[in-house]
């Protein structure tokens, strides 16, 4: 398994994750109002996974990412799926902070945006970086690193202690 293998792992757990976020909330559109502490509950499962995650990307692969060759329509589309994550998470985390005892209706509606963003950003990497990754770097160093992520997720620094 190599570090693009256990990145794609968590990538599966996020939109997991992101699914338990906004599906119960989505379904109670009309119906029972969604249960607010039931959404802070799954947003800090849905932070830890990400902040992991992204942990992983940073320590194995940042300097692969800057290496790697996107053309410039590539670059800024990665750049801008980041930026739009980065945004929907901070509204996300203010929302929820600030947001005690009030309706968590619109809420609902930062969770919808998180998941698109989301999915922009992961399968933006999918698509654009991760198979110029294979491309330029050798197997065994992609298998090498994901070995390392392996055993930092076991000892508690990443998601993919599986
Ligand atoms: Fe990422
Ligand atoms: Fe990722």
């Amino acid at each position: 398994m190599d570090i693009i293998d256990v990145l794609l792992e968590d990538h599966a757990a996020l939109r997991g994750e992101a699914e338990a976020l906004t599906s119960p909330h989505t379904r109670a559109r009309g119906g029972a109002p969604p249960d607010r502490k039931r959404l802070l509950g799954d947003m800090r499962a849905f932070f830890t996974l990400f902040k992991a995650h992204e942990a992983v990307e940073d320590d194995f692969l940042s300097e692969a990412f800057c290496l790697v060759e996107l053309d410039a329509g590539q670059r800024a589309e990665f750049s801008e799926t980041r930026r739009a994550l980065a945004e929907a998470l901070k509204k996300f985390g203010a929302f929820a902070v600030g947001s005690g005892g009030k309706s968590v209706e619109p809420m609902r509606d930062v969770a919808l945006r998180l998941r698109d963003d989301l999915e922009a950003h992961l399968s933006c990497e999918e698509r654009v970086v991760f198979p110029r990754l294979r491309a330029s770097m050798r197997a065994a160093k992609l298998r090498d690193l994901g070995a390392r992520a392996r055993a930092g997720a076991r000892r508690g620094s990443g998601v993919s202690a599986k």
